[in-house]
């Protein structure tokens, strides 16, 4: 269901302009109680006191070995040297995840192919589509837990079909259910990958929502990734757009990882040669700007604003939840995160039904997302019993 976020956002920032009462939860943007963006005051100010030289400049196309660097450290975290030592690891910065997708996918498929997704997801095909891919699709829920059985029926079938291929794991806070994998669950979908030893695998994980995750140690998934196999090439997919509330800087970077040298080595340059051939480089701004929060002292400012806005947004998602809950609204399971969504019969109807009472949302398959990261906290009281109204549920 291919629609347009940003157009729905536009219209509902239209009808703002007219209503006061519009509720726009169509796009994963976080907005602060007073409706206001930028939520970070430490990221504004930043960017603000960024010198000519941090801003002009034609940056190096891979980000440069600071910032490789850098991110590298900043998702692997505590764990970076024990991975170090166990997997060969290299990075190149990209505009946004997007930028982190759209790379693989040119990178690793042929025209035809399909790159293996759950029937529940963000946009992946309008990347797909450019690349001239199908998308083949694993079911993602069994009840309240990821569906293994299916993962790994539906992985068996795709890879008799096809030598190579692209798995995306979105986690955690998956977009658009808000679901978080458990780490047993995590560990099963690396079994899997490692059961498919005749193919090659690109794992792809988008952590997009990494530091929005509520689980005790958000990183600590990330530790398994050194029991994959050598047939296994994982490419982490990291988003400074959500990281640092800083949207249109476009951040980002495609992080390569495996116990295999050789898939690393290959993999790097190709990440290059696409940056170079499409995008040409990351803005230097948004290159800058990492490097900035990755010193120890203005990682603390950041952390404490992050900290702020995190908790902010997981009472607004617990209260969506917790009132839809009461009323017997059903939503896909929900741990954490920007979004959920709320099950309907015709998300295609149904999300326009809304719009028509100026509540904003984004039809997916099987309900209605809601971004609750960009509504306040009053907006949240009440608004489960109008959907259930609306929407005769
Ligand atoms: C699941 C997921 N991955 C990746 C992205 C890419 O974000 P960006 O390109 O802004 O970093 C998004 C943005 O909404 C997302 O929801």
């Amino acid at each position: 269901m291919a629609v347009d976020i940003l157009k729905i956002s536009k219209d509902a920032q239209e009808a703002a302009k007219k209503h006061k009462d519009v509720i726009n939860a169509s796009i994963g943007m976080f907005y602060d109680e007073e409706k206001q963006i930028g939520g970070m005051p430490t990221v504004s100010k930043a960017i603000k006191n960024l010198t000519d030289e941090e801003i002009l400049p034609y940056p190096a196309v891979d980000g440069g070995a600071t910032f490789k660097k850098n991110v590298i450290s900043w998702v692997l975290g505590k764990y970076e040297h024990e991975i170090k030592e166990k997997m060969f690891v290299n990075a190149c910065a990209t505009p946004g995840g997007s930028g982190a997708i759209a790379s693989t996918f040119s990178i690793f498929s042929k025209p035809g192919e399909s790159i293996f997704v759950s029937n529940i997801r963000w946009q992946y095909e309008r990347f797909a589509d450019r690349a001239k891919l199908d998308v083949f699709e694993h079911n993602l829920f069994d009840g309240d837990q990821f569906d293994m059985v299916s993962f790994k029926e539906k992985l068996n079938e795709l890879c008799k079909i096809q030598k190579q291929v692209i798995v995306i794991i979105n986690d955690p806070c998956h977009n658009p259910t808000g679901f978080t994998l458990s780490e047993q669950e995590f560990k099963g979908i690396i079994d899997v990958l490692n059961e498919m030893k005749h193919n090659d695998i690109v794992f792809l994980y988008d952590l997009a929502y990494l530091e929005y995750s509520h689980e005790e140690d958000n990183r600590k998934k990330i530790t398994f990734l050194p029991l994959l196999k050598s047939h296994v090439l994982t490419i982490i997919g990291f988003s400074g757009s959500k990281t640092f509330g800083a949207y249109g800087l476009r951040l980002g970077a495609a992080i390569m990882l495996s116990v295999n040298e050789t898939k690393v080595k290959d993999a790097y340059p190709k990440y290059v040669n696409e940056a170079r051939g499409s995008w040409s480089a990351t803005p230097t701004v948004s290159i800058e700007l990492f490097n900035k929060f990755s010193i120890e002292s203005n990682r603390k400012e950041f952390n404490h604003d992050l900290n702020k806005i995190n908790s902010l947004v997981q009472e607004r998602s617990q209260s969506f939840i917790s009132q839809a809950k009461e009323i017997g609204l059903k939503t896909h399971p929900f741990r954490s995160g920007f979004y959920t969504v709320v099950l309907t019969n015709n998300p295609e109807t149904d999300y326009l039904k809304l719009a028509e009472h100026r509540i904003f949302a984004v039809p997916m398959s099987g309900g209605v997302r809601f971004a609750l990261c960009s509504l306040s906290k009053n907006e949240i009281k009440g608004l489960p019993q109008k959907i259930k109204s609306i929407l005769n549920l």
